[in-house]
């Protein structure tokens, strides 16, 4: 019997994989804490105690928070402010304090319970203009990396582990990078096990998506309830593409990866859908007009976004290898999955999502 701590256990990532983890395991005691910051985060709370998973209303901010009656054996660190643009045109306090600060006091908790760690890191640590500047092939839908272009880290099958960090990266992706180096020092200094899963853009059901986070939602979201969309960016023409992940394809690996620590152990790895799964705007509109039979309007904004990316695809390589995982869920699929999830939920997520 295990017990495992979810920090950020009421959003998007970890409700989904507290839940997925207790259908396999009942016997296994699952806590989920959360300071409910994120909008929407509240309605997870029903589902969690539906599920017999323990919710706790705390923050990682805050250390004493952290103190448990039982020994902790896992944790997976899934609390974060995890906006790109967070600290733009703001303070950065609450950021720092939760994605690097709040991740320490986490580290600290799995270095009093002995426990083992993942962390979930994001694609964001490497550097903007390293990936913004490569040559890129335009098509009539997406751009596509140039497969001639030979760079440390890079191929036709996207950004790998060695990619060069030099450069900036972010508030939100240098608090991350800040986390990881912090988190293989404790891994070393004091033996914890770790696990660093630097995940791409993650979709699916219960992500409350917003403009500046969770795209695939808020697209979905415009087309079912009605409103306009905006291509942010890169001429406005919607070819900017990322690969997506659905949230279960996450939850088997993360379940993997507890079941098969000592494989990952103390390893980064990038973790997305690679080029499989992956979709431009343009697409992602094709998609969700198919899904909904609407047509919704859609401005072009031809100024670029701060840090945003023409493409970003993740070479998931070492992690298909290490733990025989690629993704099962196609963008269609992923799409389809959010739509069913905003019809049988359309009235409580219309003043969160619309
Ligand atoms: N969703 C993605 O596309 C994506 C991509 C790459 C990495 N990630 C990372 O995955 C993790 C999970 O992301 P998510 O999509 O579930 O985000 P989310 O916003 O849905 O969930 C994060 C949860 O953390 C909670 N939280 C925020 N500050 C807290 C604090 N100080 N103390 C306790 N709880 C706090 C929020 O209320 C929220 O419920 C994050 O670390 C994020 O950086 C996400």
């Amino acid at each position: 019997m295990t017990t495992i701590l979810i920090t950020g256990g009421a959003g998007f990532v970890g409700s989904n994989f507290a839940i997925y983890h207790k259908t396999k395991h009942a016997e296994d005691t699952v806590i989920c804490l959360d300071n409910l910051k994120r909008r929407g985060s509240e309605l997870t709370l029903k589902r969690l105690k539906e599920h017999s998973i323990l919710f706790v209303h705390g923050d990682i901010r805050n250390k004493e928070d952290l103190k448990f009656d039982k020994k902790i054996d896992v944790i997976i660190e899934c609390s974060a402010e995890p906006s790109v643009l967070a600290g733009l045109n703001e303070s950065p306090e609450y950021l720092i304090n939760t994605n690097l600060m709040g991740a320490i006091n986490c580290f600290e908790c799995a270095r009093l319970n002995k426990s083992k760690i993942i962390f979930l890191s994001t694609s964001r640590v490497y550097p903007y203009d390293s990936i913004s500047t490569l040559p890129l092939i335009e098509t009539e839908t997406r751009f596509k990396l140039d497969p001639k272009v030979h760079i440390q880290g890079l191929s036709d099958k996207g950004v790998s582990e060695d990619f060069d960090l030099k450069g900036f990266r972010t508030l939100y992706g240098a608090t991350k990078l800040s986390a990881e180096y912090l988190a293989l020092e404790y891994a070393q200094t004091y033996n914890i096990p770790i696990i660093i899963n630097r995940c791409g853009v993650i979709a699916g059901p219960w992500q409350m998506g917003k403009v500046d986070q969770g795209v695939f939602t808020l697209w979905v979201a415009r087309h079912y309830y009605g409103g306009t969309l905006q291509y942010i960016g890169f001429n406005g023409e919607g070819k900017q593409v990322r690969d997506l992940m659905h949230v279960d394809d996450l939850s088997r690996l993360l379940e993997m990866q507890i079941e098969n620590f000592e494989i990952g152990k103390n390893k980064i790895y990038n973790v997305g859908g690679g080029t499989k799964v992956s979709l431009s705007l343009k697409e992602t509109t094709l998609l969700c007009e198919k899904i909904s039979g609407k047509k919704i309007k859609i401005n072009p904004v031809k100024e670029n976004r701060f840090a945003d990316l023409p493409i970003y695809i993740t070479d998931a390589t070492k992690v298909n290898k290490d733990y025989n995982w690629t993704p099962e869920k196609m963008p269609e699929d992923i799409l389809k999955d959010i739509y069913e999830w905003i019809d049988a939920n359309k009235d409580s997520l219309r003043g969160i999502l619309n």
